[in-house]
């Protein structure tokens, strides 16, 4: 899944994705038994991607809007036959009219929090629910690390903090509580995730934004130099990698007016 506030260039490339990253909607199978949806229930769906996990809630029998930055990723969402559209997640111009709102996989992109639960809070009618799995404090620790070296190495000095937002549980509560929410559950999950296509594949998909920081030219070297540093951590002796994940996963309620 993607951001839906991510940088206006379209880092994002469906048929890619698709290859590369198939595991991220597969996964998606708790956060989808978290929201729950009923038949009939309007729910936006908040960085659909290319959709392969919103055309799971069509077929549970809610009604879906998808919404994403990525003007290919909601061409293939389309091509489905999903109702979606491209919008930044940090303006999201819905007014009162979801259920629920869901997001997999795709929050941690949208760094901008404040501006982002507000809107999600403006979407939903009250007591309406906000379900969410995304990066949680410590993912891809091995990864990112590697990754600031290797920028560094290239003159970029970054946290990566500016790309993704990876907050505790502790942190998430406050800014849901901030923006109208009452925290009904809140979980980090360690999820070490094998990546069969290998971590430089990974990261030309899925660290593409962030990668984005170097010029075109330097990318490749950069992505064999940052597979090199993590491979002591997350590669084993036959060559397989498995990815650092850790998952927040929440369920939020929107507090009713007095
Ligand atoms: C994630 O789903 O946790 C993730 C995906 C791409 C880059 C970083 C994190």
């Amino acid at each position: 899944m993607t951001s839906a506030s991510a940088p206006a260039a379209d880092h994002w490339n469906a048929q890619g994705y698709a290859q590369a990253a198939r595991f991220v909607s597969d996964l998606g199978a708790p956060v989808v038994a978290l929201l729950d949806p009923a038949p009939g229930e309007r729910i936006l769906d908040l960085g659909c991607g290319d959709g392969a996990l919103t055309a799971r809630l069509v077929e549970m029998g809610a009604r879906v809007t998808g919404v994403d930055a990525s003007p290919d990723m909601i061409a293939a969402a389309r091509a489905r036959g999903i109702e979606a559209q491209v919008m930044d997640a940090a303006a999201l111009t819905f007014e009162r009219a979801f259920d629920a709102v869901f997001s997999n996989a795709a929050l941690h992109w949208m760094v901008d929090a404040p501006a982002v639960l507000s809107g999600v809070a403006r979407a939903l009618v009250p007591g309406g629910r906000f379900v969410a799995e995304q990066g949680g404090m410590g993912n891809v620790a091995a990864i990112r690390t590697a990754m600031i070296a290797v920028l560094a190495e290239e003159g970029v000095a970054t946290t990566l903090h500016e790309v993704w937002r990876f907050p505790s549980p502790a942190e998430q509560t406050a800014a849901l509580e901030s923006a109208g929410f009452v925290v009904e559950s809140i979980e980090l999950i360690p999820r070490p995730t094998p990546v069969a296509a290998g971590m430089e594949q990974w990261l030309a998909v899925l660290a593409a934004p962030a990668l984005a920081m170097l010029p075109e030219s330097r990318r490749e070297a950069a992505r064999a130099r940052i597979a090199a540093l993590a491979a002591p951590a997350l590669r084993d002796g036959a060559g397989n990698w498995t990815a650092d994940y850790v998952r927040l996963r929440f369920r939020a309620r929107l507090e009713r007016a007095e």
